[in-house]
């Protein structure tokens, strides 16, 4: 079954082509990564998908239904969740409490109801809050619920953003950079969570430059160079094709990861 499939996508901000007729689909199984240089187009590539940016051309499709020009939150809603390249925490509020935003997505209770509390609002919340001690253990923080986002060490918040967007139950989790910033025994264990995830039924699909997270975790990949499509297939496809290891110029030590 085919998860995401985007056709023709182009972005131009004025002069500059950002993306340019990129084509490719996504499995519902299994994990896939976008990959390229920096300026590759990559994050401009999500935020078409996700709806943060509308594509200057071309469709998207989600579950074979188009989702081209939606809004972030009616694409959320629908099951496709994004995270950014720098964390977006709510510093000041506690681990569970940023992962039970992330479930809003999903409850029914408003103002009103959070006012008047009846029976089904308490309910939602219990549930809500039980599902977000799962998501938090899933990315190892289950210990650490209680703690203020903002006293996490960075490698931490990253997974916590996870969690968050996982609260969303996503049938699609976009993970843009997931590593950046994490030491090498961070990135082993994000490796293991992105496969769990995987695993537990959600595709997912990143973007990465830590060539060792990726070859050890995806399964397709799709390589962007300045904005264009220049190969996709499996990782042992992309290590080996000629076009990719030029993109990568004097980078031929990274594909070796
Ligand atoms: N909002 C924007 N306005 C103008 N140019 C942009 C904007 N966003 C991205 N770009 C440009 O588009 C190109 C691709 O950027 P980006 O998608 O962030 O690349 P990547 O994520 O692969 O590093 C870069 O040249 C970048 O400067
Ligand atoms: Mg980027």
């Amino acid at each position: 079954m085919i998860r995401l499939r985007v056709e023709h996508l182009t972005k131009r901000f004025g002069g500059l082509v950002a993306n340019s007729d990129v084509t490719f689909s996504i499995n519902a199984a299994g994990v896939s990564a976008v990959i390229g240089p920096n300026g590759a187009g990559k994050t401009t590539l999500f935020n078409m998908i996700s709806g943060f940016s509308p594509p200057t051309e071309g469709r998207v499709f989600f579950n074979e239904q188009e989702i081209t020009g939606l809004e972030p939150e009616e694409i959320a809603t629908r099951g496709l969740v994004r995270t950014f390249q720098l964390t977006q925490l709510f510093q000041n509020q506690s681990v569970l409490e940023n992962v039970m935003i992330g479930r809003h997505v999903r409850t029914k209770a408003g103002v009103i109801g959070a006012l008047l509390r009846p029976r089904w609002v308490r309910d939602e919340e219990r549930q809500t809050e039980q599902r977000s001690h799962e998501l938090l253990d899933l990315v190892g923080l289950g210990a650490q619920a209680d703690m203020l986002a903002s006293t996490l060490p960075y490698g931490q918040q990253r997974l916590l953003e996870i969690a968050r967007a996982m609260a969303t139950d996503p049938q699609l989790l976009m993970l843009d950079e997931p590593a950046a910033g994490l030491n090498h025994e961070e990135t082993e264990k994000l490796s293991q969570i992105i496969r769990r995830i995987s695993d537990l039924g959600t595709t997912v699909l990143l973007i990465e430059h830590d060539m060792r997270l990726v070859m050890n975790t995806a399964d397709h990949i799709v390589v962007l160079n300045f904005g264009r499509k220049i190969a996709e297939g499996s990782p042992s496809h992309i290590q080996a094709d000629k076009d990719v290891i030029e993109a990568y110029l004097g980078g031929t030590e990274m594909l070796d990861a």
